[in-house]
C-alpha cells in the first residue's frame, strides 16, 4: 500500500499489523492493529508525526521512500511508547538532520527508552507552534493519555488533530477512514476500556480543551482515521461523562457447581427485576470484553469459590484488573461458596482500593446453595435494584 493522501501535503504512511494478537503481553487484539504515522510536507519543512512499532520499521522507511521524502526536518513524538517511538532511531539514522519534537517529559523518556542523543531534541511547551512554511503545527500537552509525557498535535490550516493513542482503535483494516461505524465503535470502546479508562478524569479535561479547536479530521495512531470527528468525540464524551447504567458485571468461576448455581440464580433474579447482567466465566473470558462491560456498569458482583482460604486466582485477576481500570462502578458485592471456611470476601475487598464503591452485603455460603441462600440472593438483587433506582441509573 502506498502513502495515502488525507489532505494536500498530508499523508498516512503507517503500518498495518494484521497478525498481532497481544499487546503489552496482556491485551488481546482480536482484530490486529495498526501503527499510524503521518507525513506533513509544508512549503519549507517536512514533519513526520509519530513512527511505527519497531517490528514494522521497513514498512515505514519504504513508504517514506515511496512518498519521495529526501529530508525530514522534524519527527514529532506525541508519545514515547515504543509502538509509536520505536522506529525513531532508524528514521534519525536515515534522515540525520531531523530533530525530535516532544514534551520535556517525552524527551526524558525517549532518552531513557531508546537512547536517543540529547542534542537530537527540540522540546515544546503547551500551546507552542512550529511552522512548516504554509502549515503550522500546534502542540497540546495532554498528560496521562495514557502516559505522563503525552501531547496531541493540531495542524491548524487543515484542521487535522493527531492525538496519538487517544481516540484510537486496535483494528487492522485497509480502510483509511471509518466505513463500518459499528465495528470501529466496538474496537474504539475496547481500546478506551483497556487503555484510557483509568485516566477518564484527565480525559474529561482534554475533551473540554478540545472544544476550543475546529477539527475536521482526527487521525489517531491506531485504527482508521475519523473524517466525521463527532462520531468518536461523542462516544468518548458518553464514556467519560455519562453516569453508569443499570448494568451488573458478573465475573465468576465455579469449581464444582455451587458458585455457578448461585450465579445462575442471581442473574435470573436481576434480569426479572429489569437489570442487565453481563456475565463472564473467567476461565475463558476475553478480558477486553470484560473491560468493555465495565465502562458502563453501575455494579460488579464477583462470584468465586474458595481455594484453600481465598478466592480463585482467576478471580483475583478479575478484581485486580477492575481495580486497575478504575471504571465508574458504584457498587460491588461478592457471592460464592466454601467447603470448610475462608476469607475470600476480606481478601477481595482488600484488592480493590481504587474503586470508590459501596460494598453490598456479600452472600458467601457453605457448600451447595439451599433455600435460605437463594433468599439471600433475592435480597441482594432487590438491593441492587433499589440502589440503581436511587441513583437514576437507567
Ligand atoms: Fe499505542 Fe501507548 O501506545
Amino acid at each position: 500500500m502506498k502513502p495515502r493522501k488525507i489532505r494536500s501535503g498530508v499523508y498516512w504512511v503507517g503500518a498495518i499489523d494484521w497478525d498481532r494478537r497481544l499487546f503489552d503481553e496482556l491485551i488481546p487484539l482480536p482484530d490486529g492493529t495498526s501503527y499510524n504515522s503521518y507525513l506533513i510536507k509544508g512549503s519549507e519543512k517536512t514533519a513526520l508525526i509519530d513512527t511505527v512499532d519497531p517490528s514494522m520499521e521497513s514498512v515505514l522507511l519504504n513508504r517514506l521512500k515511496q512518498a519521495g521524502v529526501k529530508n525530514i526536518d522534524y519527527v514529532i513524538a506525541n508519545h514515547a511508547e515504543q509502538d509509536h517511538s520505536g522506529t525513531i532511531p532508524p528514521v534519525l539514522e536515515k534522515y540525520p538532520t531531523a530533530k525530535v519534537v516532544t514534551t520535556p517529559r517525552g524527551k526524558d523518556m525517549l532518552i531513557g527508552l531508546l537512547l536517543i542523543p540529547e542534542d537530537k531534541f527540540i522540546t515544546v511547551s503547551d500551546g507552542e507552534t512550529l511552522s512548516l512554511g504554509d502549515k503550522t503545527l500546534e502542540f497540546i500537552h495532554a498528560p496521562w493519555v495514557h502516559w505522563p509525557e503525552t501531547m496531541l498535535t493540531y495542524l491548524r490550516e487543515d484542521k487535522v488533530l493527531f492525538p496519538c493513542d487517544l481516540f484510537g482503535s486496535h483494528l487492522a483494516t485497509t480502510d483509511l477512514y471509518v466505513t463500518d461505524e459499528e465495528q470501529v465503535y466496538e474496537a474504539a470502546k475496547r481500546y478506551y476500556a483497556e487503555i484510557m479508562m483509568p485516566f477518564h478524569t484527565n480525559i474529561q479535561n482534554h475533551l473540554e480543551k478540545l472544544k476550543g479547536y475546529e477539527i475536521d479530521i482526527i487521525a489517531p495512531s491506531h485504527g482508521p482515521v475519523y473524517d466525521k470527528p463527532s462520531f468518536i468525540l461523542e462516544a468518548y464524551r458518553s464514556w467519560v461523562f455519562d453516569p453508569p447504567k443499570n448494568i451488573v458485571v458478573l465475573p465468576y468461576i465455579s469449581m464444582h457447581g455451587s458458585t455457578k448455581e448461585m450465579v445462575d440464580y442471581l442473574v435470573e433474579a436481576l434480569a426479572e427485576r429489569g437489570v442487565t447482567v453481563r456475565q463472564f466465566n473467567m476461565t475463558k473470558t476475553d478480558i477486553g470484553k470484560l473491560a468493555i462491560a465495565l465502562v458502563d456498569a453501575a455494579t460488579m458482583v464477583i462470584g468465586t469459590p474458595t481455594i484453600m482460604v481465598g478466592p480463585h486466582p482467576n478471580i483475583v485477576y478479575a478484581a485486580f484488573l477492575a481495580n486497575a481500570l478504575r471504571p465508574k462502578l458504584q457498587f460491588v458485592s461478592i457471592i460464592g461458596s466454601y467447603g470448610w471456611g475462608g476469607k475470600a470476601v476480606e481478601q477481595l475487598q482488600g484488592m480493590i482500593p481504587n474503586l470508590k464503591v459501596e460494598v453490598l452485603q456479600p452472600v458467601i455460603i457453605k457448600g451447595f446453595p439451599k433455600e435460605a441462600d437463594f433468599q439471600a440472593l433475592n435480597n441482594l438483587a432487590d438491593t441492587i435494584v433499589e440502589k440503581h433506582k436511587e441513583h437514576n441509573f437507567a
